[in-house]
């Protein structure tokens, strides 16, 4: 019997539902054919959207979304992206393929509308200009009279959109222009004065952090730019082997699956010292956490352009997920969003696209159990919890909304069941129910065979304010408790 104490006394903070977000970069199919398709496409869509891929991402509640990049964005020229003669490009990083811009600002926008969510535009600083940038946001937000707005008008949006969250540009100290952190808080200081806060529209804007273990730049960033900044980045992604050979997203052993968990796990080591470092220079908390790229990467599925990350989803990418999630809340104080990459067809997808077919991933299902738990008050709670050779066997979180309860629990263990008992001390439980994804590590949805894995109700009973179930192997649950 594994117990979890629920302390609805104590809150770690409010999880701002942004740390469920995704990222959508010009790379491989995720916009074009995943997200979007062409004039005269005969898959259902609206104004271009494809209708199953915005359905699925609105039962998930998607609350805000990156775009275009990415090692993209810092070759994007946007005004190539807009009006009616758009002009090719190369996309360099990404295949080598034609890039024809016909996905642009407004697609972008009409896209974010769709789906109800948060755009997240990630601007150039690699091979762009602070022109180039300053008029992007005034071709985007600025109301009155203006060569951008006017632009903006011709090409037939008369009012201005809101933009919050804007990116000043993506891993300059590497594929966006392989800066020094010195250089880089320069030019960070230089461009984000040009970006305008125009009308009641307020930027939120996002300084380029570092990737994964490097905190000297945290530490440069902080010194020379904090004051300048609403959020600062950091990119991790799991990787199970070696960068020339990260391993397939299917066929692995156990040693590979634990070796998985265990280095996604390891993302908290790393927030935390990044924190650390962001502290020395932000005691009042004033610099966001925006881990704006995270997820899994395998080597590509054989047979598809290298160029475009294409990679399949298992029960082992979903248990990542929910680790990663769950070390996410727990610093929701200090993390203000996370982006998940990416949305589709790319790295670690929630749903994956074939023409004109579509299937929820395991990881998407996550996204489902975890919705309750979007701007909830994140709850202190403690797991007699098991070590599998330095890995723990459960990993949780528990909120408050609205006068309910919502607990996700996962059991990483490939062979262990575990009866868990959950109390709630002071609570009188009224009801409790669950849902549950479980499979064996390697299962996954294919375009043949789309519901392997899917979410199914689980039995759940409740006494007093002790709630009872059982945790198969590798699965993750939600239970409500009213
Ligand atoms: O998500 C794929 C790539 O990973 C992004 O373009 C880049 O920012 C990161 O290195």
């Amino acid at each position: 019997m594994t117990e979890i104490i629920i302390n609805t006394e104590k809150s770690a903070g409010t999880i701002n539902r942004n740390i469920y977000g995704h990222f959508s970069e010009h790379l491989g199919r995720c916009v074009y054919g995943g997200l979007f398709v062409e004039g005269g496409s005969d898959i259902p869509n609206t104004r271009g959207m494809r209708n199953d891929v915005v359905s699925a991402l609105k039962n998930i509640k998607i609350p805000v979304l990156r775009w275009p990049g990415g090692c993209f964005a810092d070759e994007y020229h946007w005004k190539n992206g807009v009006g009616k003669n758009r002009s090719k490009m190369v996309n360099t990083h990404w295949g080598g393929v034609v890039e024809d811009n016909s996905f642009g600002t407004h697609e972008f926008m009409e896209l974010c509308s769709q789906l109800g969510c948060e755009p997240y535009v990630c601007g150039n600083v690699g091979s762009g200009t602070v022109r180039e940038m300053s008029e992007w946001v005034e071709y985007i937000t600025f109301g009155g009279i203006s060569p951008m707005a006017d632009l903006r008008k011709e090409n037939g949006r008369e009012e201005p959109w809101k933009l919050k969250y804007l990116g000043i540009g993506n891993e300059n100290w590497a594929c966006g222009g392989n800066m020094r952190a010195e250089y880089y808080s320069d030019e960070y200081r230089r461009y984000q004065t040009y970006c305008r806060n125009y009308g009641d529209n307020k930027l939120y804007k996002i300084a380029c952090g570092s990737g994964t273990e490097d905190y000297s730049w945290t530490e440069t960033l902080m010194e020379r730019c904090a004051p300048f900044m609403d959020g600062l980045s950091i990119h991790y992604y799991t990787v199970p082997g070696e960068w020339s050979k990260k391993g397939c997203a299917t066929v692995f052993d156990a040693d590979q699956y634990y070796t998985t968990i265990k280095k996604a796990v390891n993302i908290a080591e790393i927030i935390d010292a990044h924190l650390k470092v962001m502290d020395k220079y932000d005691p009042e908390h004033k610099v966001d956490m925006v881990i704006d790229e995270w997820g899994t990467w395998f080597d590509v599925e054989e047979g598809t352009n290298p160029g475009f990350l294409y990679q399949q989803n298992t029960m082992r990418d979903a248990i990542v997920a929910a680790v990663s999630l769950d070390i996410f809340n727990a610093r929701c104080s200090r993390i203000s969003m996370a982006n998940i990459a990416q949305i589709v067809n790319v790295l670690q997808s929630v749903i994956l696209t074939d023409g004109g077919k579509m299937v929820l991933t395991p990881t998407y299902h996550v996204y489902d159990l975890y919705k309750r738990h979007h701007d909830a008050e994140c709850l202190y709670h403690s797991i007699e919890n098991v070590s599998i050779g330095g890995l723990p066997q459960f990993s949780a979180t528990a909120s408050r909304k609205d006068g309910e309860l919502t607990l996700t629990v996962s059991n990483a263990s490939l062979n262990e069941s575990s009866d868990m008992s959950v109390s709630v001390p002071g609570l009188n439980v009224k009801n409790a129910s669950g849902r549950i994804l479980t499979n064996e590590a390697r299962a996954h949805n294919t375009f043949d065979a789309p519901d392997t894995v899917k979410i199914t109700p689980l039995a759940v009973k409740a006494e007093a304010s002790i709630i009872s179930f059982t945790l198969p192997p590798c699965s993750v649950a939600e239970i409500v408790i009213i």
